[in-house]
Order: C-alpha cells, then sequence, then structure tokens
C-alpha cells in the first residue's frame, strides 16, 4: 500500500499523543488508580457538574444525528462574545479548525510562519497541504513578533500566534500582538490560538480587528479551562467570509451532540470557570515558588503547566512514569532539556513535587 500512498503522506512527521493511563499502567505493573497524568494540559478539575449533566441527557437522545450547524453553541457563543453565530465556526477541537484552515487556504508552496517552539499541530498542518512552515525562534521562550514579521514575504499565506504558548506558557502582551496583526499585509491570515485565554485575567480582545475587516481568525477550545478535553469541540471566530469558506470544507456532522450540549452548559456556568482559574493560578504559583525552592530552573508562564530544566528531560520523564507520575518530555519540542508539567490539584502537585525530589537526573 506504501507505494500508493501520496508521497507527502510518507513524508508526514506523526503527532506523538500521551500514552492513555491503563496503557502505562499495564505496562508498569501500576495500580491505575495510582497514576497521576500531568502530561497533556487537560484540567484536573473535571467538567463542570452542569456540563456532564447536559452530556448525559443528549446521551440518551444518542440515536440522532447532531445539529450539523451546532445552532444553539453558536447562539450562545456569539452571545458570550458579541458576535453573530454566522461569525463561528465549531469545531471538532480548535485543531479541526486548524486542518480546515489548511483546505481552504494553503496551497503548495504557501509560507506559514511560526514560532518554534509552539504547538506542534501548525507544522503539521502545513506540511500536509505542501506549504513551508517558517518557523521563527523565540526569544527567552516568547513569541518575537518582531521577528515574525520580518518573515513575512510575498509567499506568507497565514501567520500562527498562540498566546500563552505551548509549551511555554508565555503570553505575548495585548498591544503587541494588535500592532503585531494591524502590520500584515492582506494576502496573510492571521491566526490568534486562545487555547489557554480563559486562564488570564483579561485576555487580549482581536474582535475591534475582525470588526474592521482584516483577515484575523481566533480559535478557543472547551478542552482546557472546561474540562472538556475528551469530548473534543472547540471553534473558531472571524469575519463573516471566513466561517462560510470553512463551513464547505467540514463534514456535515463535525462535532457529536453530546459535546455540543456539554460546552452549551459548561459556558454558561461562569462561577466553575472562575473558581477553576484562581485554582489554577494558585497550583501554578505553588508549583512555580516550590521549584525555585528546590532550585529548579522554570519558565514563567501565564497558562495552566509549567517548563521546567531538568537536565535531561527523557529520562526525567522515564523515572517519574515509573513512580506513576506523567509528565511531558519536550525533545519533540527540540528542547530536550525541560519537561512540561500540567499544574494538578494540591495533592498532585504535591505528590509530583515529592517524586521529583528522589528522580532528579
Ligand atoms: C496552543 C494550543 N492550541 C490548540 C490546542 C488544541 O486543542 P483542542 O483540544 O481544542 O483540539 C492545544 C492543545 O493542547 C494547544 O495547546
Amino acid at each position: 500500500m506504501k507505494q500508493l500512498a501520496k508521497q507527502l503522506v510518507a513524508r508526514q512527521p506523526v503527532y506523538e499523543p500521551g500514552r492513555p493511563l491503563d496503557d502505562v499502567a499495564r505496562e508498569l505493573g501500576l495500580d491505575l488508580e495510582s497514576i497521576i497524568k500531568l502530561a497533556s494540559n487537560e484540567s484536573p478539575f473535571g467538567p463542570s457538574p452542569a456540563a456532564v449533566r447536559a452530556a448525559r441527557e443528549a446521551l440518551s437522545r444518542g440515536h440522532l444525528y447532531p445539529d450539523g450547524n451546532a445552532t444553539y453553541l453558536k447562539e450562545r457563543i456569539a452571545g458570550k462574545l458579541s458576535l453573530r453565530p454566522d461569525q463561528i465556526v465549531v469545531g471538532n477541537g480548535s485543531n479541526e479548525i486548524i486542518e480546515l484552515l489548511g483546505h481552504v487556504f494553503l496551497r503548495e508552496g504557501d509560507e506559514v510562519v511560526m514560532g518554534t517552539p509552539a504547538f506542534i499541530v501548525y507544522k503539521l498542518v502545513t506540511l500536509l497541504f505542501e506549504a513551508v512552515p517558517v518557523e521563527v525562534p523565540l526569544a527567552e521562550h516568547r513569541h518575537d513578533l518582531d521577528a515574525m514579521a520580518a518573515r513575512v514575504t510575498e509567499r506568507t499565506r497565514m501567520v500562527f500566534l498562540p498566546s500563552p504558548n505551548n509549551p511555554t506558557g508565555t503570553a505575548n502582551r495585548e498591544e503587541d500582538i494588535v500592532a503585531f496583526a494591524r502590520d500584515l499585509p492582506p494576502h496573510v491570515i492571521f491566526v490568534f490560538d486562545e487555547a489557554y485565554a480563559e486562564y488570564l485575567d483579561s485576555p487580549p480582545d482581536l474582535r475591534p480587528l475582525i470588526e474592521e475587516g482584516r483577515n484575523v481568525v481566533c480559535l478557543r477550545t472547551f478542552s482546557k479551562i472546561y474540562g472538556l478535553a475528551g469530548l473534543r469541540i472547540g471553534y473558531g471566530y472571524g469575519g463573516t467570509e471566513w466561517a462560510s469558506l470553512l463551513n464547505r470544507v467540514r463534514q456535515p456532522f463535525n462535532t457529536n451532540a453530546v459535546a455540543q450540549a456539554a460546552a452549551l452548559d459548561a459556558l454558561d456556568d461562569t462561577r466553575f470557570v472562575r473558581d477553576c482559574r484562581r485554582k489554577n493560578r494558585e497550583g501554578r504559583e505553588h508549583l512555580e515558588s516550590a521549584l525555585a525552592a528546590a532550585g529548579v530552573e522554570c519558565v514563567a508562564g501565564e497558562a495552566n503547566f509549567v517548563m521546567l530544566t531538568v537536565g535531561n528531560g527523557r529520562k526525567l520523564f522515564e523515572r517519574l512514569q515509573r513512580e506513576g507520575v506523567i509528565v511531558r518530555p519536550l525533545d519533540g519540542y527540540g528542547l530536550p532539556e525541560f519537561v512540561r508539567v500540567s499544574v494538578g490539584t494540591p495533592e498532585e502537585n504535591e505528590r509530583f513535587l515529592r517524586t521529583l525530589k528522589t528522580c532528579r537526573c
């Protein structure tokens, strides 16, 4: 079959997701309940109880196809963000929106400007559409907007900016992001990835740029603070033209009914979200100060994870895993001396800190 596949597919790098917990438990002979996973920036606080109730109810109607237009969810998001529903596209995670952007806009040889290290899916999607990733090194772990602007050419079709970024957790300032976006030429689409925006007290607001008619698309997800990573649902918003183009290439039922129902109620539970934001900040600050006290250097991020320098990240990952603590090694991101640790519950954070002491290389 390999000879029959498109060459580009054979060349395509493979995304390495965190392993399922039961898989790790079986391999290492550990009790599943004793393992903690701090590897995928999931919320340790789970989904809002209201979202779980809504999901259960939706499950009983599982014999029916979902609303292919995600009508109610788009209305609710629009109401929350003061947008119109036709400015929004709902996806199977915001990952799907990134892929749909590729379907609509990327031609062979187009350039896509992105920071490095940044969320790996930007590069994977760029390569999938035979476009060219233009990777711009971060400066002190933060996106270097001047350096990125300098790499924009006639061939640039898209620019990705996640803020806070994954895996560094660092954010750029709103005024810098807005100035950067305003300076982009009209043949470039600016994709602002807000996967971790809800962890900030006041996330940058690019809606004025969208209203001005600029080529700006913002991405959000229910996988992080809303605790719905397993249901796969996220969305993007921008101008109406953008949304109608993306709707032409997405599958008719790309998001399922259970995820749509859960997301609707998750959005409304603002108290739960506020609570998660506060608990995340406390957990992150605790991790940062405990690590500093133990002489471990870490990058001051603003999301739901911390990145720390540990010598040999892969080795530390393996040692921690044997003790039932799963973190993310970052050698795949070109950062072999770092690991990324998601903020857990207070108990999980303590367990990580205790185990780290015994496992440091
Ligand atoms: C920066 C960034 N963007 C997008 C995503 C994808 O999220 P989703 O689960 O909505 O596909 C992630 C997930 O880790 C991320 O870190």
